[in-house]
């Protein structure tokens, strides 16, 4: 089988999008301090740009949890990778997450986060496939709803690879 990449999102499209984001923000939380937690590691070039189109103090946190394994179907099963280094509490917390599909990986590391006492809590994603939600999770910030397609680059991967693409593209299998 060979794999081939139809771009989806381009890079321009998509630093234009964070950047209103990082201004709505800015506004939403006027006066006050954000604790951004960058879910690992797809999250991690979304929740980088974010903070710095972000004018307020941020701190920039990470955590990882995993619900895929090596394949395109949510198993369901949550596994904890790496816990945060930080307490939240009192915080103004924003979760940033790279796709909701299921909303299972967020549901459970929402209820555990809310157990820690953050002054607020809010969730940030990079993409959206609303189509696909099998539990209530409802993203405070999204930068772009998507069909029902696997979809790959800018932080997003298929057995840990393309990551690297500085666009959004639909992976094909030809
Ligand atoms: P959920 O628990 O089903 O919402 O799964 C969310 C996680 O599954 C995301 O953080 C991604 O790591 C992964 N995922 C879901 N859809 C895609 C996709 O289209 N491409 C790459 N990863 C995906
Ligand atoms: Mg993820």
């Amino acid at each position: 089988m060979s794999e081939k990449i139809r771009v989806l999102i381009g890079e321009e499209e998509l630093n234009r999008r964070i950047a209103e984001i990082g201004a709505q923000i800015s506004r939403d939380y006027e006066g006050e301090q954000v604790c951004l937690i960058c879910i690992l590691k797809g999250a991690a070039f979304f929740a980088c740009e974010l903070s710095k189109r972000i004018t307020l103090p941020v701190n920039l946190e990470f955590m990882s949890v995993s619900s895929y394994g090596a394949s395109t179907v949510s198993s369901g099963v949550i596994e904890m990778k790496r816990d945060l280094e930080e307490s939240i509490e009192n915080k103004n917390v924003i979760v940033v997450e790279d796709i909701i599909d299921t909303g299972r990986t967020l549901k459970y590391l929402f209820e555990e986060l809310r157990g820690r006492g953050p002054k607020s809590i809010k969730l940030c994603t990079m993409l959206d496939k609303p189509q696909r939600r099998v539990v209530d999770v409802r993203p405070d910030y999204v930068g772009f709803e998507v069909p029902d397609e696997f979809v790959v680059g800018y932080g997003l991967d298929y057995s840990q690879r393309y990551r690297n693409l500085p666009y959004i593209g639909i992976l094909e299998m030809a």
